[in-house]
């Protein structure tokens, strides 16, 4: 009896002397395995169908943000809201540093899909044409993988729900709002159909332009189209002014420089064949891989347009619209930050689907939180190889594949969820960002 109660002291004992493993970070590629299960991708493909057939505009993303909050709530997760109009903060992980942040915009665009499929839009004029409804659906696959670790995360993660990034700057305003606040780093992803799902692609450095718009009108003296000479024809002046506008380009710029200044629009008379009207509009956009580039552009149009106006007797008025529509910054992807992403990236896809690509003139408003910390944007391929004909971003016809919904997901929550863990608490400092690569 004796003996028997030694011998299960001893069991007790070993049992004891065993340490209970810590609970192990999540591996890049358990990542994906959970966001492949048959329940997680149905569950992804269901949101974004969703959120694409009730598009809303910039500002205007109430339906959008309320679906946001709903999983979130359902998932247990953490937000603050609301932050610039219709935008949310979700937290998950320990409230400690160091803190990360992953980001994706929600708005849609004024324009009628033309795409004939079973969750075609089905609001009139508003569509997904940008993929920010994939965006949406990635996060939040990415909070829930999160949510499932987040006993195991060594900091804290940090999602950003961005409402207006067509154009309004939401990211601008999510700042001023103090939504960055603690926040040391940052990951956004951004879809791209003409990459083949699977494969993801960046730049480390300038990655897209600072763009900006002007809005011009000139003016000078209406009157009958056979008596010129009492006229001041505003639409001549305006013609010289928009061919002296392509010189900027071509004749002061640096040739291996990205700049580009295009004419949107040119509106003037009302369709009478015999009369010189009194003013002309017309508008554009510029942009620059380059704050000085940037600088450079807006002031020389400013003083083209006045000076050529007047050389032709009329008088112009430019307007950069920066109230109301606040200029993007250019994007410039830490090196960091970049090696970071893409070495979570080859980790996950396989080095071969992590790809160089060069910059492009397009603009992002990430670029304003990219300002302010280190912080990284890749494309992520949503190309399908059903479809016989690939449509750019904002074309009426953009469509993208769902199966990149769960490797959006997995991306998202490993890039964050190994920040943590090299408990990079020494974030690299914004001096170490680069200008020229
Ligand atoms: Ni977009």
């Amino acid at each position: 009896m004796a003996s028997r109660t030694f011998s299960r002291f001893l069991f007790y004992l070993f049992f004891l002397a065993i340490p209970t493993p810590a609970p192990s970070v999540p591996t890049s590629n358990s990542l994906l395995d959970l966001a492949h299960s048959a329940e997680f991708k149905d569950w992804l493909v269901s949101t974004r169908r969703k959120l694409h057939q009730w598009p809303e505009l910039a500002f205007q993303e109430v339906k959008t943000s309320e679906l946001i909050r709903f999983e979130l709530d359902r998932f247990g997760i953490e937000y603050t809201w609301p932050i610039a109009k219709t935008g949310l903060v979700a937290t998950i992980g320990s409230g400690s540093g160091p803190v990360f942040g992953l980001r994706a915009d929600m708005d849609a665009l004024p324009l009628q899909e033309k795409v004939e499929w079973e969750y075609k839009s089905r609001v009139d004029g508003k569509m997904h044409a940008c993929g920010h409804d994939l965006h949406v659906t990635m996060l939040l696959g990415a909070a829930r993988l999160l949510q499932q670790h987040k006993d195991q995360l060594k900091g804290t993660v940090k999602l950003f729900f961005q409402p207006g990034e067509e154009g309004h700057a939401g990211a601008y305003y999510m700042i001023k709002e103090g939504a960055l606040q603690d926040v040391q780093a940052m990951f956004a992803l951004h879809v791209d159909p003409h990459t083949a799902v699977g494969t993801i692609t960046s730049k480390p450095g300038p990655f897209l332009a600072a763009a900006g718009r002007f809005h011009v009108t000139i003016k000078g003296k209406g009157g009958h189209g056979a008596i010129p000479q009492q006229t001041i024809d505003p639409i001549i002046a305006a013609s010289f002014v928009i061919l002296g506008l392509q010189q900027l380009v071509s004749r002061e710029s640096d040739p291996l420089e990205s700049r580009v200044v295009s004419i949107g629009f040119v509106k003037a008379g009302e369709g009478a064949y015999n009369v010189i009207p009194e003013t002309a509009t017309f508008g554009g956009t510029f942009r620059s891989l380059t704050t000085e580039g940037f600088s450079y552009l807006k002031q020389r149009i400013k003083e083209i347009i006045e000076t050529q106006a007047s050389v032709h007797r009329c008088t112009a008025s430019v307007d950069f619209m920066e109230n109301t529509l606040i200029p993007y910054p250019p994007l410039i992807n830490h090196i960091s930050m970049y090696d970071h992403a893409k070495a979570v990236g080859e980790r996950l896809l396989g080095g071969a689907k992590v790809q160089l690509m060069g910059p492009i003139m397009g603009a992002e408003d990430f670029s304003f939180f990219s300002q302010k910390i280190p912080a990284a944007m890749f494309f992520i391929g949503v190309g399908s190889e059903t479809v016989d004909q690939v449509h750019s971003l904002h074309s009426p016809y953009f469509f993208a594949d769902e199966k990149s919904l769960a490797i959006g997901a997995a991306l998202h929550a490993a890039v964050a969820i190994e920040y943590l863990d090299k408990n990079l608490n020494n974030a690299p400092s914004n001096e170490e960002k680069v200008k020229v690569i």
